[in-house]
This record gives structure tokens, C-alpha cells and sequence, in this order.
């Protein structure tokens, strides 16, 4: 299934190390981000799974669960969980789906065939309280993802929902924001009282709000 932006993801049930989950129960009001790896035991993975790890209460902060999967099980997710605290320095503390049957994989398109037949490709979903698929970023298995970005389009992502702008290029926590180009000038006096730079009617650039 082809899943695009705005579209309410698939919920499932699956077999985690932490214990069988229902998705959206284990989400409850909060944000998600699922994450395949290509399969246990292989080096950009292990990295990967300990820099989540390391980043889980940065995702806490922003009332986000995080959750891996590939389509390996159970058993040998718990069996690597050792060779990624071993060698990244800091155990597991979120859950890995074992998907052997690759059911989740399939629901949310994570096989690329034409990249390979077998394995998970590294797909990032960012998944709002609302269930509806808020990012989807896929990147090969040779590359190591960037966590830092996932969270900092979390911030962008939450401001958005919270306040009405948006972020520009390049954007870090603290950096002027976009106000939406839907809300009118007389709306935007009402919610951004100390004003804006109107560099074009369509862009007015202010301080970001709720700092
Ligand atoms: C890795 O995680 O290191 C990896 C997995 C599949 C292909 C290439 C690298």
C-alpha cells in the first residue's frame, strides 16, 4: 500500500521486545516515529539503534514514542539488543517489532523490491496524534539516518499545529518562523501581537512563538 501524506496509517498488532503492542493503543494521544532497518546484526543498523536510544528522552520531551522494525524476530532482535548495548554504549529502551511475516512491511510499503527483494529499506514514518501520516522519508540501506533531522521536523511539525506557521529553510529551535500564508493580516494581529516582517505579502517572517 502506497501511503501519503495526510492519510490515516495502517494500525497492527505485532510481537515486539517489549511484549505483543496494538500500534495506535500504544500510541495513545501522542506522536510516533516507526522506523524499519534492513536487518538485525549489520552494522549501520546497530548504530542507528543506539543513537534512538541515546535521542529517546529528547523524543519523550515532545511526546513521542519511538518504535523499529524489520522483518527479522523477535528472538534475534533480543539476541543483537547485546551487541548494541555492548557496543554503542547504551541498551535498547524502545520497542523493535519483529515483522517475520512482513505483514507491517508490506502494509507500509517498506520492501523496495527493485532495491532489494527480502529486506526492510530505511523507512522514517512521523505520525501524528491523529493517526494521519505526517512525514515519510526513505533513505538506503547504506546510509545511517539522522535522527537530529527527525526531531527537529517534530518541532516544526508541533509548531505548525500549535501556532499557525510555518519553518523555513534550515530552520532550528529558536529561528524566526513563517507565519501561514492562510491566515490573514487581521487574523495574524490577533495570535502574533508583537507583529511580523513583511518581507512580501506572502511572506511575514516572526519571532517563534511559545519560547
Ligand atoms: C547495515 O545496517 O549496515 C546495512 C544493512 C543492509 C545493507 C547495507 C548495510
Amino acid at each position: 500500500m502506497t501511503l501519503r501524506l495526510g492519510d490515516r496509517v495502517p494500525d497492527f498488532s505485532a510481537d515486539t521486545t517489549e511484549g505483543k503492542i496494538n500500534f495506535f493503543e500504544w500510541m495513545e494521544d501522542g506522536w510516533a516515529v516507526l522506523f524499519s532497518h534492513p536487518a538485525d546484526f549489520t552494522p549501520v543498523c546497530t548504530t542507528e539503534l543506539g543513537e534512538v536510544a541515546h535521542l529517546k528522552p529528547a523524543f519523550e520531551k515532545r511526546n513521542t514514542k519511538v518504535i523499529g522494525l524489520s522483518v527479522d524476530t523477535v528472538e534475534d532482535h533480543n539476541k543483537w539488543a547485546t551487541d548494541i548495548e555492548e557496543t554503542q554504549g547504551q541498551a535498547l529502551n524502545f520497542p523493535l517489532i519483529g515483522d517475520a511475516d512482513r505483514s507491517i512491511a508490506t502494509a507500509y510499503d517498506m520492501i523496495h523490491p527493485n532495491a532489494d527483494s527480502t529486506f526492510t529499506v530505511r523507512s522514517v514514518f512521523i505520525i501524528g496524534p491523529d493517526k494521519t501520516l505526517k512525514l515519510q522519508i526513505t533513505y538506503p540501506a547504506s546510509t545511517g539516518r539522522n535522527f537530529s533531522e527527525i526531531l527537529r521536523v517534530i518541532d516544526s511539525l508541533q509548531l505548525t499545529a500549535n501556532y499557525s506557521v510555518a519553518t523555513p529553510v534550515n530552520w532550528t529551535q529558536g529561528g524566526k518562523v513563517i507565519i501561514s500564508p492562510q491566515l490573514t493580516d487581521d487574523e495574524a494581529k490577533k495570535k502574533f501581537p508583537n507583529g511580523w516582517e513583511e518581507l512580501k505579502p506572502y511572506l511575514r517572517v516572526t519571532d517563534q512563538p511559545g519560547r
